[in-house]
Protein backbone atom coordinates (compact mmCIF):
# COMPACT_ATOMS: atom_id res chain seq x y z
CA UNK A 1 0.00 0.00 0.00
CA UNK A 2 1.39 3.68 -0.63
CA UNK A 3 3.81 4.59 1.79
CA UNK A 4 1.27 7.74 2.24
CA UNK A 5 -1.09 5.91 4.03
CA UNK A 6 -1.78 5.48 7.52
CA UNK A 7 -2.59 2.62 8.96
CA UNK A 8 -4.44 0.90 12.00
CA UNK A 9 -0.83 0.50 14.01
CA UNK A 10 -0.40 4.40 13.40
CA UNK A 11 -3.59 4.94 15.09
CA UNK A 12 -3.19 2.32 17.98
CA UNK A 13 0.45 3.63 18.67
CA UNK A 14 -1.26 7.27 19.39
CA UNK A 15 -3.47 5.72 21.76
CA UNK A 16 -6.76 5.42 21.56
CA UNK A 17 -8.40 4.44 24.50
CA UNK A 18 -11.44 6.55 25.55
CA UNK A 19 -11.46 7.94 22.30
CA UNK A 20 -14.34 7.38 19.46
CA UNK A 21 -13.30 5.67 16.68
CA UNK A 22 -15.50 5.67 13.51
CA UNK A 23 -15.17 2.49 11.51
CA UNK A 24 -16.36 1.86 8.57
CA UNK A 25 -17.12 -1.67 7.50
CA UNK A 26 -18.30 -3.62 4.95
CA UNK A 27 -20.96 -5.96 6.69
CA UNK A 28 -22.66 -6.06 3.05
CA UNK A 29 -23.53 -9.95 4.03
CA UNK A 30 -26.32 -12.24 2.11
CA UNK A 31 -29.62 -13.30 3.80
CA UNK A 32 -31.68 -15.98 3.13
CA UNK A 33 -35.00 -14.32 1.42
CA UNK A 34 -37.43 -16.44 3.72
CA UNK A 35 -35.93 -16.39 6.87
CA UNK A 36 -33.75 -13.49 6.72
CA UNK A 37 -31.05 -15.10 8.34
CA UNK A 38 -27.46 -14.28 7.42
CA UNK A 39 -26.26 -17.08 5.39
CA UNK A 40 -22.62 -16.34 5.11
CA UNK A 41 -20.57 -14.37 7.86
CA UNK A 42 -17.51 -14.07 6.06
CA UNK A 43 -17.83 -10.26 5.67
CA UNK A 44 -18.07 -9.88 9.20
CA UNK A 45 -15.46 -12.69 10.46
CA UNK A 46 -12.98 -10.55 8.28
CA UNK A 47 -13.88 -7.37 10.19
CA UNK A 48 -12.57 -8.72 13.50
CA UNK A 49 -8.92 -8.28 13.87
CA UNK A 50 -9.50 -4.71 13.20
CA UNK A 51 -12.68 -4.15 15.63
CA UNK A 52 -10.87 -7.36 18.49
CA UNK A 53 -8.12 -4.23 18.60
CA UNK A 54 -9.58 -1.09 18.81
CA UNK A 55 -11.50 -3.28 22.08
CA UNK A 56 -8.98 -3.93 23.45
CA UNK A 57 -7.21 -0.74 22.98
CA UNK A 58 -10.16 0.56 25.16
CA UNK A 59 -11.98 2.58 22.02
CA UNK A 60 -14.96 3.67 21.75
CA UNK A 61 -15.87 1.53 18.19
CA UNK A 62 -18.76 3.13 16.61
CA UNK A 63 -19.29 1.05 13.34
CA UNK A 64 -21.27 1.73 10.67
CA UNK A 65 -22.15 0.06 7.03
CA UNK A 66 -23.99 -0.72 3.91
CA UNK A 67 -26.50 -3.69 3.59
CA UNK A 68 -28.00 -4.41 -0.17
CA UNK A 69 -29.10 -1.79 -2.17
CA UNK A 70 -32.12 0.19 -0.37
CA UNK A 71 -33.06 3.46 -2.40
CA UNK A 72 -32.38 5.96 0.49
CA UNK A 73 -34.66 5.33 2.80
CA UNK A 74 -35.22 3.23 5.76
CA UNK A 75 -36.70 -0.47 4.34
CA UNK A 76 -36.86 -3.73 7.43
CA UNK A 77 -35.29 -5.65 5.02
CA UNK A 78 -32.30 -4.26 4.92
CA UNK A 79 -31.45 -3.98 8.46
CA UNK A 80 -28.30 -4.22 9.89
CA UNK A 81 -29.52 -5.92 13.12
CA UNK A 82 -29.13 -9.57 12.62
CA UNK A 83 -25.61 -8.13 11.39
CA UNK A 84 -25.20 -7.04 15.20
CA UNK A 85 -26.45 -9.74 16.62
CA UNK A 86 -24.01 -11.96 15.14
CA UNK A 87 -21.15 -9.46 15.67
CA UNK A 88 -22.01 -9.72 19.28
CA UNK A 89 -21.36 -13.55 18.98
CA UNK A 90 -18.34 -13.25 17.03
CA UNK A 91 -16.33 -10.95 19.68
CA UNK A 92 -18.10 -12.19 22.21
CA UNK A 93 -19.52 -9.26 23.87
CA UNK A 94 -22.63 -6.92 23.37
CA UNK A 95 -22.98 -4.75 19.99
CA UNK A 96 -25.02 -1.47 20.77
CA UNK A 97 -27.76 -1.33 18.14
CA UNK A 98 -29.29 2.11 16.75
CA UNK A 99 -32.11 2.21 14.78
CA UNK A 100 -30.96 4.72 13.12
CA UNK A 101 -27.69 5.80 11.27
CA UNK A 102 -27.17 10.14 12.33
CA UNK A 103 -30.49 10.05 14.04
CA UNK A 104 -31.56 10.22 18.39
CA UNK A 105 -31.10 6.71 18.55
CA UNK A 106 -27.43 6.83 17.25
CA UNK A 107 -26.13 9.93 18.84
CA UNK A 108 -27.62 8.58 22.38
CA UNK A 109 -26.04 4.85 21.43
CA UNK A 110 -22.86 6.53 20.71
CA UNK A 111 -22.76 8.95 23.90
CA UNK A 112 -23.49 5.96 26.00
CA UNK A 113 -20.22 3.84 24.79
CA UNK A 114 -18.09 3.25 27.33
CA UNK A 115 -14.08 2.21 26.86
CA UNK A 116 -14.03 -0.70 24.81
CA UNK A 117 -17.33 -1.19 24.01
CA UNK A 118 -19.09 -1.67 20.22
CA UNK A 119 -21.82 0.12 18.32
CA UNK A 120 -23.47 -0.38 15.22
CA UNK A 121 -25.65 2.25 13.43
CA UNK A 122 -28.27 1.36 10.79
CA UNK A 123 -27.84 0.90 7.65
CA UNK A 124 -25.85 3.78 5.48
CA UNK A 125 -28.14 3.75 2.53
CA UNK A 126 -31.33 4.52 4.59
CA UNK A 127 -30.06 8.10 4.26
CA UNK A 128 -29.88 9.47 0.53
CA UNK A 129 -26.80 11.58 1.64
CA UNK A 130 -24.45 8.49 1.38
CA UNK A 131 -25.13 7.43 -2.45
CA UNK A 132 -25.96 11.02 -3.82
CA UNK A 133 -23.68 12.32 -6.86
CA UNK A 134 -24.24 15.83 -5.36
CA UNK A 135 -20.87 16.57 -3.16
CA UNK A 136 -22.98 18.83 -1.20
CA UNK A 137 -25.67 16.69 -0.43
CA UNK A 138 -22.89 13.81 0.41
CA UNK A 139 -21.09 16.03 2.36
CA UNK A 140 -23.86 17.00 4.91
CA UNK A 141 -24.16 13.35 5.35
CA UNK A 142 -20.81 12.92 6.21
CA UNK A 143 -20.43 15.46 8.63
CA UNK A 144 -23.64 13.93 10.43
CA UNK A 145 -21.39 10.95 10.63
CA UNK A 146 -18.03 12.07 11.16
CA UNK A 147 -19.38 13.68 14.05
CA UNK A 148 -19.50 10.31 15.60
CA UNK A 149 -16.03 9.78 15.75
CA UNK A 150 -12.83 11.23 16.31
CA UNK A 151 -10.74 9.14 14.14
CA UNK A 152 -11.81 7.17 11.08
CA UNK A 153 -10.81 3.23 10.09
CA UNK A 154 -11.57 2.24 6.54
CA UNK A 155 -11.83 -1.61 6.87
CA UNK A 156 -14.72 -1.85 4.18
CA UNK A 157 -12.40 -3.00 1.08
CA UNK A 158 -15.85 -4.23 -0.57
CA UNK A 159 -16.70 -0.88 -0.84
CA UNK A 160 -13.39 0.78 -1.73
CA UNK A 161 -14.70 1.58 -5.11
CA UNK A 162 -18.11 3.68 -4.42
CA UNK A 163 -17.88 7.62 -4.31
CA UNK A 164 -20.22 7.65 -1.20
CA UNK A 165 -19.94 9.39 1.85
CA UNK A 166 -18.98 6.81 4.24
CA UNK A 167 -15.97 5.69 2.17
CA UNK A 168 -14.88 9.19 -0.22
CA UNK A 169 -15.98 12.12 2.23
CA UNK A 170 -15.96 10.94 5.95
CA UNK A 171 -12.06 10.48 5.81
CA UNK A 172 -11.57 14.46 4.72
CA UNK A 173 -13.37 14.95 7.61
CA UNK A 174 -11.65 13.30 10.53
CA UNK A 175 -7.74 11.87 10.92
CA UNK A 176 -8.20 8.63 8.91
CA UNK A 177 -6.31 4.98 8.55
CA UNK A 178 -6.68 1.79 6.53
CA UNK A 179 -7.78 -1.29 8.80
CA UNK A 180 -6.39 -4.54 9.07
CA UNK A 181 -8.65 -5.92 6.46
CA UNK A 182 -8.30 -3.10 4.13
CA UNK A 183 -4.76 -3.42 4.46
CA UNK A 184 -4.34 -7.07 3.78
CA UNK A 185 -6.60 -6.93 0.62
CA UNK A 186 -4.10 -4.16 -0.90
CA UNK A 187 -1.22 -5.59 -0.20
CA UNK A 188 -2.73 -9.23 -2.39
CA UNK A 189 -3.69 -7.88 -5.00
CA UNK A 190 -0.67 -5.71 -5.38
CA UNK A 191 1.34 -8.71 -6.10
CA UNK A 192 -0.93 -9.26 -9.03
CA UNK A 193 -0.86 -5.87 -10.46
CA UNK A 194 2.81 -5.68 -9.68
CA UNK A 195 5.56 -8.87 -10.91
CA UNK A 196 3.38 -11.91 -10.36
CA UNK A 197 5.17 -15.35 -10.65
CA UNK A 198 4.43 -17.01 -13.83
CA UNK A 199 2.69 -18.80 -15.02
CA UNK A 200 -0.17 -16.08 -14.37
CA UNK A 201 -3.34 -17.95 -15.15
CA UNK A 202 -7.18 -16.21 -14.79
CA UNK A 203 -10.28 -17.80 -13.90
CA UNK A 204 -13.02 -15.50 -14.87
CA UNK A 205 -17.06 -16.92 -14.58
CA UNK A 206 -20.31 -14.90 -13.80
CA UNK A 207 -23.38 -14.27 -15.96
CA UNK A 208 -22.13 -11.15 -17.93
CA UNK A 209 -19.40 -9.78 -20.41
CA UNK A 210 -19.62 -6.32 -20.11
CA UNK A 211 -19.42 -6.74 -16.12
CA UNK A 212 -15.93 -8.19 -16.56
CA UNK A 213 -14.98 -6.59 -20.06
CA UNK A 214 -12.59 -4.03 -18.63
CA UNK A 215 -10.91 -6.42 -16.32
CA UNK A 216 -10.32 -8.71 -19.26
CA UNK A 217 -8.72 -5.82 -21.39
CA UNK A 218 -6.52 -4.90 -18.42
CA UNK A 219 -5.53 -8.28 -17.95
CA UNK A 220 -4.47 -10.12 -21.66
CA UNK A 221 -1.59 -8.04 -21.47
CA UNK A 222 -0.32 -9.35 -17.77
CA UNK A 223 -1.87 -13.27 -17.71
CA UNK A 224 -0.50 -16.13 -19.80
CA UNK A 225 -3.59 -17.66 -19.37
CA UNK A 226 -7.53 -16.33 -18.59
CA UNK A 227 -9.93 -19.50 -18.26
CA UNK A 228 -13.64 -18.35 -19.23
CA UNK A 229 -16.80 -20.15 -17.94
CA UNK A 230 -19.75 -19.16 -16.58
CA UNK A 231 -22.29 -17.74 -18.00
CA UNK A 232 -20.18 -15.27 -19.96
CA UNK A 233 -18.68 -18.36 -22.13
CA UNK A 234 -21.50 -18.20 -24.43
CA UNK A 235 -21.14 -15.15 -25.81
CA UNK A 236 -17.68 -15.95 -26.55
CA UNK A 237 -18.98 -19.67 -27.83
CA UNK A 238 -21.15 -17.93 -29.96
CA UNK A 239 -18.19 -14.98 -31.40
CA UNK A 240 -16.43 -18.27 -32.18
CA UNK A 241 -19.45 -19.58 -34.36
CA UNK A 242 -20.57 -21.75 -32.15
CA UNK A 243 -24.83 -22.29 -31.00
CA UNK A 244 -25.43 -21.82 -28.16
CA UNK A 245 -29.17 -22.85 -28.15
CA UNK A 246 -30.80 -20.84 -25.16
CA UNK A 247 -28.33 -20.20 -22.87
CA UNK A 248 -27.57 -16.85 -21.87
CA UNK A 249 -26.22 -14.48 -24.25
CA UNK A 250 -25.14 -10.90 -24.46
CA UNK A 251 -25.94 -10.31 -28.32
CA UNK A 252 -24.74 -6.84 -28.83
CA UNK A 253 -20.91 -7.81 -27.53
CA UNK A 254 -20.64 -11.00 -29.59
CA UNK A 255 -18.77 -8.91 -32.21
CA UNK A 256 -16.51 -7.54 -29.05
CA UNK A 257 -15.81 -10.76 -27.79
CA UNK A 258 -14.16 -12.11 -31.15
CA UNK A 259 -12.23 -9.33 -31.34
CA UNK A 260 -10.63 -10.17 -27.69
CA UNK A 261 -10.11 -13.64 -28.68
CA UNK A 262 -8.32 -12.56 -31.95
CA UNK A 263 -6.15 -10.42 -30.03
CA UNK A 264 -5.79 -13.15 -27.04
CA UNK A 265 -2.56 -15.05 -28.94
CA UNK A 266 -4.61 -17.98 -28.19
CA UNK A 267 -4.39 -17.16 -23.92
CA UNK A 268 -7.79 -17.51 -23.84
CA UNK A 269 -8.84 -20.85 -23.01
CA UNK A 270 -12.77 -21.91 -23.60
CA UNK A 271 -14.88 -24.81 -22.43
CA UNK A 272 -14.67 -27.69 -24.62
CA UNK A 273 -17.97 -29.47 -23.31
CA UNK A 274 -20.97 -27.57 -21.38
CA UNK A 275 -24.00 -29.27 -19.20
CA UNK A 276 -27.06 -28.60 -21.03
CA UNK A 277 -30.64 -28.67 -19.53
CA UNK A 278 -34.02 -27.96 -19.98
CA UNK A 279 -34.48 -25.64 -18.41
CA UNK A 280 -33.19 -23.34 -15.69
CA UNK A 281 -34.53 -25.76 -12.76
CA UNK A 282 -32.66 -27.31 -10.03
CA UNK A 283 -34.43 -30.76 -11.53
CA UNK A 284 -34.10 -29.86 -14.84
CA UNK A 285 -33.60 -33.17 -17.73
CA UNK A 286 -29.02 -32.59 -18.83
CA UNK A 287 -26.46 -33.65 -20.68
CA UNK A 288 -22.92 -33.24 -21.42
CA UNK A 289 -22.76 -32.04 -25.11
CA UNK A 290 -19.83 -30.98 -26.88
CA UNK A 291 -19.33 -26.84 -26.75
CA UNK A 292 -19.95 -26.79 -30.29
CA UNK A 293 -23.34 -28.79 -30.15
CA UNK A 294 -25.80 -27.22 -28.01
CA UNK A 295 -28.97 -27.98 -29.05
CA UNK A 296 -30.94 -24.92 -29.71
CA UNK A 297 -33.86 -25.99 -26.87
CA UNK A 298 -31.06 -26.20 -23.89
CA UNK A 299 -29.32 -23.82 -22.19
CA UNK A 300 -25.79 -24.52 -20.93
CA UNK A 301 -25.65 -24.19 -16.97
CA UNK A 302 -22.13 -25.41 -16.30
CA UNK A 303 -19.42 -26.19 -17.45
CA UNK A 304 -18.54 -30.04 -18.64
CA UNK A 305 -16.20 -32.51 -17.17
CA UNK A 306 -13.23 -32.24 -20.13
CA UNK A 307 -13.30 -28.56 -19.60
CA UNK A 308 -13.00 -28.61 -16.17
CA UNK A 309 -9.81 -31.23 -17.21
CA UNK A 310 -8.32 -28.74 -19.41
CA UNK A 311 -8.57 -25.94 -16.77
CA UNK A 312 -7.05 -28.02 -14.52
CA UNK A 313 -4.38 -28.74 -16.47
CA UNK A 314 -3.52 -25.39 -17.02
CA UNK A 315 -3.89 -24.02 -12.98
CA UNK A 316 -1.63 -27.07 -12.00
CA UNK A 317 1.18 -25.17 -14.00
CA UNK A 318 0.31 -21.71 -12.14
CA UNK A 319 2.52 -20.04 -9.76
CA UNK A 320 -0.04 -17.11 -9.63
CA UNK A 321 -3.80 -17.87 -9.60
CA UNK A 322 -6.41 -15.01 -9.75
CA UNK A 323 -10.36 -16.51 -10.01
CA UNK A 324 -13.17 -14.30 -9.92
CA UNK A 325 -16.98 -15.98 -10.75
CA UNK A 326 -18.74 -18.87 -10.41
CA UNK A 327 -17.71 -21.55 -13.66
CA UNK A 328 -22.21 -22.74 -13.67
CA UNK A 329 -25.57 -22.34 -10.95
CA UNK A 330 -23.31 -24.06 -8.35
CA UNK A 331 -26.26 -22.91 -6.34
CA UNK A 332 -27.68 -25.88 -7.42
CA UNK A 333 -25.86 -29.27 -7.28
CA UNK A 334 -26.59 -30.78 -10.85
CA UNK A 335 -24.50 -27.69 -11.62
CA UNK A 336 -22.04 -27.07 -9.22
CA UNK A 337 -19.48 -29.65 -10.43
CA UNK A 338 -17.48 -27.15 -12.81
CA UNK A 339 -17.15 -24.49 -9.96
CA UNK A 340 -16.60 -27.36 -7.53
CA UNK A 341 -13.36 -28.93 -10.00
CA UNK A 342 -11.89 -25.63 -10.67
CA UNK A 343 -12.09 -24.65 -7.17
CA UNK A 344 -10.59 -28.13 -6.57
CA UNK A 345 -7.93 -27.95 -8.74
CA UNK A 346 -6.62 -23.95 -7.57
CA UNK A 347 -6.78 -25.47 -3.91
CA UNK A 348 -4.10 -28.01 -5.09
CA UNK A 349 -1.45 -25.83 -7.06
CA UNK A 350 1.65 -24.32 -4.91
CA UNK A 351 0.84 -21.26 -7.06
CA UNK A 352 -0.27 -18.21 -4.73
CA UNK A 353 -3.72 -18.09 -5.07
CA UNK A 354 -6.32 -15.64 -4.32
CA UNK A 355 -10.53 -15.82 -4.71
CA UNK A 356 -11.78 -12.66 -5.71
CA UNK A 357 -15.82 -11.18 -5.52
CA UNK A 358 -18.07 -11.99 -2.88
CA UNK A 359 -19.67 -14.69 -4.60
CA UNK A 360 -16.91 -16.97 -5.26
CA UNK A 361 -15.84 -16.79 -2.38
CA UNK A 362 -19.40 -17.50 -0.46
CA UNK A 363 -18.91 -20.28 -3.49
CA UNK A 364 -16.02 -21.44 -1.68
CA UNK A 365 -17.92 -21.80 1.36
CA UNK A 366 -21.21 -22.96 0.32
CA UNK A 367 -19.32 -26.16 -1.33
CA UNK A 368 -17.93 -26.44 1.56
CA UNK A 369 -14.18 -26.38 0.62
CA UNK A 370 -11.41 -25.64 3.09
CA UNK A 371 -10.64 -21.99 2.95
CA UNK A 372 -7.16 -22.08 4.05
CA UNK A 373 -6.58 -24.13 1.17
CA UNK A 374 -6.45 -20.74 -0.77
CA UNK A 375 -3.50 -18.08 -0.47
CA UNK A 376 -6.15 -15.31 -0.15
CA UNK A 377 -9.84 -14.89 -0.37
CA UNK A 378 -11.07 -11.36 -1.33
CA UNK A 379 -13.93 -9.72 0.17
CA UNK A 380 -14.50 -7.22 -2.36
CA UNK A 381 -15.91 -8.12 -6.04
CA UNK A 382 -16.32 -5.02 -8.06
CA UNK A 383 -13.59 -3.70 -5.51
CA UNK A 384 -10.97 -6.60 -6.22
CA UNK A 385 -12.05 -6.35 -10.24
CA UNK A 386 -11.96 -2.58 -10.08
CA UNK A 387 -8.50 -2.75 -8.26
CA UNK A 388 -6.87 -5.35 -11.06
CA UNK A 389 -8.06 -2.66 -13.82
CA UNK A 390 -5.58 -0.88 -12.57
CA UNK A 391 -8.88 2.42 -11.41
CA UNK A 392 -8.19 4.84 -9.12
CA UNK A 393 -10.39 3.86 -6.03
CA UNK A 394 -12.18 6.35 -3.82
CA UNK A 395 -11.71 4.73 -0.60
CA UNK A 396 -7.81 4.32 -1.40
CA UNK A 397 -7.42 7.58 -3.09
CA UNK A 398 -9.36 9.46 0.03
CA UNK A 399 -6.96 7.76 2.74
CA UNK A 400 -3.96 8.93 1.07
CA UNK A 401 -5.04 12.40 1.27
C1 LIG B 1 -20.46 -5.73 -2.64
O1 LIG B 1 -21.23 -6.56 -2.19
O2 LIG B 1 -19.92 -5.86 -3.75
C2 LIG B 1 -20.09 -4.55 -1.80
O3 LIG B 1 -20.64 -4.65 -0.52
C3 LIG B 1 -20.51 -3.28 -2.48
O4 LIG B 1 -21.90 -3.26 -2.63
P1 LIG B 1 -22.57 -2.48 -3.84
O5 LIG B 1 -22.14 -3.20 -5.10
O6 LIG B 1 -24.04 -2.51 -3.61
O7 LIG B 1 -22.02 -1.07 -3.82
MG1 LIG C 1 -21.30 -5.85 -5.71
Amino acid sequence: MSASIRNLDDLLAEGVSGRRVLVRADLNVPLDKQTGEITDDGRIRAVLPTLGALVQAGAKVVVCSHLGRPKGAPDPQYSLRPVAGRLGELIDAPVHFATDTVGESARATVDALTDGQVALLENLRFNKGETSKDDTERGAFADQLAAFGEAYVDDAFGAVHRKHASVHDVPARLPHVAGRLVLREVEVLSRLTGEPERPYVVVLGGSKVSDKLAVIEALLPKVDRLLIGGGMCFTFLKAQGHEVGTSLLEEEMVETCGNLLSRAEGKILLPVDVVAADAFAPDAAHDTVPADGIPSHRLGLDIGPETVAGFTAALSQAKTVFWNGPMGVFEMPAFANGTRGVAEAITKTDAFTVVGGGDSAAAVRALGLDESSFGHISTGGGASLEYLEGKTLPGIAALEN
